[in-house]
């Protein structure tokens, strides 16, 4: 297969791409290797990736339609798989306009340059919290899905009408995923189990909201891109599809689909399991909830399952061990 994945650089995409390649598919990767993070952390991804024959990149952004249309149309892929994005609910609430550039216009051209190529099949990343203020647990597809707390949760929102409306329009087979807290080495920077490592390891606070009253549903980032890749081959409207538990759309090509452990782990069990394995306990200030986050995060993975026979499972401790191995081997720990 040839695939165009975007955001590549990124800490799902770097993932995603290595299985590809790894299975000999060809893979186009984009990015605009934004500063929202440590981009030396992205050139090391891009350069691992790069050390396959089978993986090319540009560098750009994805509201720059132009250079968009010019890399899918140059690679001719057969799917596209869209990762890039601005990314994470906290940064949302002071910079609310990066997601509207990135998350709602770049994915509209993401669309347009799917359609274009004609390619079999568009898969696009949104998340758990456009279920919002959603409180019947486990979340399933089929449940409705209006309350989004965040503009983050909003532009993502956004991507799966969007998508539909681009199935319907043009009978283009779309997934869109919806992501549980993903971990892992070569994780994101931003992101709760690399800000406590960070945290415990150097023997500064770290800060637990709502008290350590959280639940999540922590996704093993391996465990993830297997999730991606069985559903590459489950095309929506395909004639092998519609399950049992389906979110298939009666008026597009169009299905929604959850990737999560279908475990919910507290907070403070998480933290426990860093202290464990790094030999450091956790200096912890303790704080309200934030505006914008959620209590609880649980998916419903039935779905996923029926499509892919793929379920999720890396217990969390088993996960949180290998992030921390990798976490000192990169910072030479
Ligand atoms: N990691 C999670 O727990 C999680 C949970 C739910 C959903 N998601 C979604 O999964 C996808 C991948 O997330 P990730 O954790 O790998 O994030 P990431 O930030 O590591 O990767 C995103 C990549 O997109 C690139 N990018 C951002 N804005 C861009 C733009 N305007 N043009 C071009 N490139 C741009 C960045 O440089 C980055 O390399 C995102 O769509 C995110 O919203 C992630």
């Amino acid at each position: 297969m040839r695939v165009f994945v975007t955001g590549t650089a990124g800490f799902i995409g770097f993932h995603l791409a290595r299985l590809l390649l790894a299975e000999g598919h060809a893979v186009a990767g984009f990015d605009g290797m934004t500063d929202y993070y440590d981009v030396r952390l992205k050139e090391r991804r891009h350069a691992m990736l790069r050390q396959n024959q089978g993986f090319s990149a540009a560098e750009a952004m994805l509201e720059d339609a132009a250079a968009l249309s010019a890399a899918v149309e140059a690679f001719a892929p057969d799917v596209i798989v869209h990762l890039a994005a601005q990314a994470g609910v906290r940064y949302s609430l002071e910079n609310p306009r990066a997601y509207i550039d990135a998350n709602v216009v770049g994915t509209f051209n993401v669309m347009e340059a799917a359609r274009a190529a004609g390619v079999r099949h568009l898969l696009m990343a949104s998340t758990s919290s456009v279920y919002g203020a959603n409180e019947a647990m486990p979340f399933d597809e089929r449940q409705k899905a209006d309350t989004q707390l965040t503009i983050y949760a909003a532009t993502k929102k956004a991507n799966e009408a969007m998508g539909h409306a681009w199935a319907h329009i043009h009978a283009l087979p779309v997934t869109m995923f919806r992501f549980f807290t993903v971990y892992g080495p070569w994780g994101r920077p931003d992101m709760a189990l690399f800000k406590f490592t960070k945290g415990i390891l150097e023997g500064t606070p770290i800060d637990i909201y709502n008290h350590g009253e959280m639940w999540r549903d922590f996704t093993y980032v391996d465990d993830l891109v297997r999730g991606i890749r069985g559903l590459i081959d489950a095309v929506p409207g395909g004639p092998e599809t519609a399950v049992e538990g389906d979110s298939l759309s009666p008026a597009a090509p169009f299905r929604v689909v959850n990737i999560g452990n279908s475990d919910k782990v507290r907070l403070l069990d998480f933290i426990e399991a860093i202290e464990q394995e790094t030999g450091c306990r956790a200096i912890r200030n303790m704080m309200p909830m934030q505006t914008g986050d959620v209590p609880a995060t649980w998916a419903d993975a039935t779905l996923l399952r029926n499509l892919t026979g793929h379920s999720p499972r890396t217990p969390f401790r088993e996960g949180v061990r290998r992030f921390i191995a990798w976490y000192r081997d990169y910072y030479d720990i």
